[in-house]
């Protein structure tokens, strides 16, 4: 068969077997998918040998580029001596190695890695661990969580209990525990109708109002740090994140950070809470800590949180989770390679110095006719389309303006993923700024021509 059948037939295969994620299968039936065969640096091939940017790293987590040597060679050399063994009873030399690279890197005070395989996981893991501590306390009472308004922390049922997108979350309702739900810091829409700082941060005072009510009931706050990224590329305004780690500890309840989209460097530091020195009882990582090449999560928490479960089995204070894949070596060999990159080649400041050129670039889109906000930190922004600037009204659910600019992105060799009205930037951090400004030339004139202004 040649090359041309050859892609005719994994198209037709795709269209037939597969069900992609957060896709309307009917539409992409009607289709011609892309299929991916080989990815180099910032960069993704077709299998027609077509090259893309790959401005969603991958959905987030590509950290160093595809086929980075140190990567490469690292996962080679662990194949060479063993791909998987379980963490369930047993160690394994990456795994251990890992969490103490780890540990060295994470917010002070935190000094226990619990695997899991990805973020959804490191957030159900959270949760779990969380509401089990009070009641090996002997504490009663705590199980309930507060989140916040356009939250995301996953797909698995407990996750998306602490989510707040009613577009994804809403239709699952009924299977959900119940959650306190405090406003989103989303200054351009915000929920109070305020402004900042003239608002004092008076989302900070709705916390503080739930939790000086309920805070005997609550187990955990649980926030994305500096940027709701699923929600919207939501920057939060400056004093919000160190607030939020004032109120638990003024009413006494765990904070659980997840940095699944924000740490590893994506934010300009190496896990966003240092932007307000900021240290979690909790702090879920995904996504890059492989530097996006495998599936791996880790839930590091405190000698208290961990003490608290520590016992005689009989006791049954045992924390009863764990999965399969938990601590695979392979992933953790990525990890700690990724790691060493992050020394070796300064990637948190290389993030700070493009963040530069990014920052520029969406100062100078806010201009556009139909741009309502461009907001980002480090490398990772999102432009917000409206239909009408100055009433602030976005386009309705059918236009799929988002949606249309990405496609247009797409013609002009530029992989990027809508969040409704919102274009994501989300380039892999070792980016080089040509490239970034590459990204940026072609954002700017999807936006432009699909928007007609
Ligand atoms: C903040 C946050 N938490 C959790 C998750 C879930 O991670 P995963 O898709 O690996 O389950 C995501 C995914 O985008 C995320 O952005």
């Amino acid at each position: 068969m040649d090359i041309i059948g050859r892609n005719r037939r994994l198209e037709e295969l795709d269209r037939r077997y597969l069900w992609h994620p957060f896709t309307q299968m009917k539409e992409w039936e009607e289709g011609v998918p892309v299929i991916i065969s080989e990815g180099r640096g910032s960069f993704l091939k077709d299998v027609y040998g077509r090259w893309y940017l790959d401005g969603v790293s991958s959905l987030w987590v590509n950290v160093h580029g595809h086929r980075k040597q140190e990567i490469d060679d690292a996962v080679k050399a662990q194949l060479d001596r063993i791909s998987h063994s379980t963490l369930l009873g047993l160690g394994n030399e990456p795994a251990v190695e890992l969490a103490e690279r780890l540990i060295g890197i994470v917010p002070a005070g935190l000094s226990r890695v619990f695997y899991s395989d990805n973020g959804s996981t490191a957030v159900e893991v959270a949760l779990k661990m969380s509401y089990q501590y009070w009641i090996h306390r002997g504490v009663k009472g705590r199980d309930k969580f507060v989140c916040l308004n356009n939250a995301y922390h996953g797909d698995t049922l407990g996750a998306v209990s602490v989510g707040g997108i009613d577009l994804f979350h809403e239709a699952f309702r009924p299977l959900l525990f119940e959650t306190f739900r405090a406003p989103s810091p989303y200054c351009y829409r915000c929920e109070l109708g305020l402004v900042f700082p003239g608002c004092g941060l008076a989302c900070l005072e709705r916390l503080d109002a739930i939790l000086r009510e309920h805070a005997h009931e609550i187990a955990a706050v649980i926030i994305e740090p500096m940027v709701q990224g699923a929600g919207g590329m939501i920057v939060s305004p400056p004093g919000y994140l160190g607030g939020v780690r004032r109120l638990t500890r003024e009413y006494g309840v765990l904070f659980i950070a997840d940095e699944v989209a924000v740490g590893f460097g994506r934010t300009g530091r190496m896990f966003a809470c240092e932007h307000e020195d900021v240290a979690p009882d909790i702090l879920c990582l995904s996504k890059g800590i492989t530097g996006g090449y495998l599936p791996l999560a880790a839930t590091v928490t405190t000698e208290e949180v961990y003490s608290a479960f520590l016992g005689e089995y009989r006791e049954l204070k045992t924390f009863f989770h764990g999965h399969s894949y938990s601590g695979n070596p392979l992933a953790c060999a990525a990890a700690i390679a990724s790691i060493g990159l992050f020394e070796e080649e300064k990637t948190v400041e290389g993030v700070r110095e493009k963040e530069k050129i990014l920052k520029e670039w969406l100062e100078s889109v806010s201009g556009l006719d139909h741009v309502g906000d461009a907001r980002g930190l480090g490398l990772m922004a999102g432009v917000e389309l409206v239909r009408d600037r100055d009433d602030r009204k976005p386009y309705p659910l059918e236009e799929r303006i988002g949606f249309k600019v990405c496609l247009r992105a797409r013609d002009k060799g530029l992989l990027i993923r809508p969040l409704g009205d919102v274009v994501v930037i989300m380039p892999p951090l070792s980016i080089e700024r040509e490239h970034l400004a590459g990204m940026l030339d072609i954002i700017r004139d999807s936006i432009e021509e699909v928007t007609g202004g």
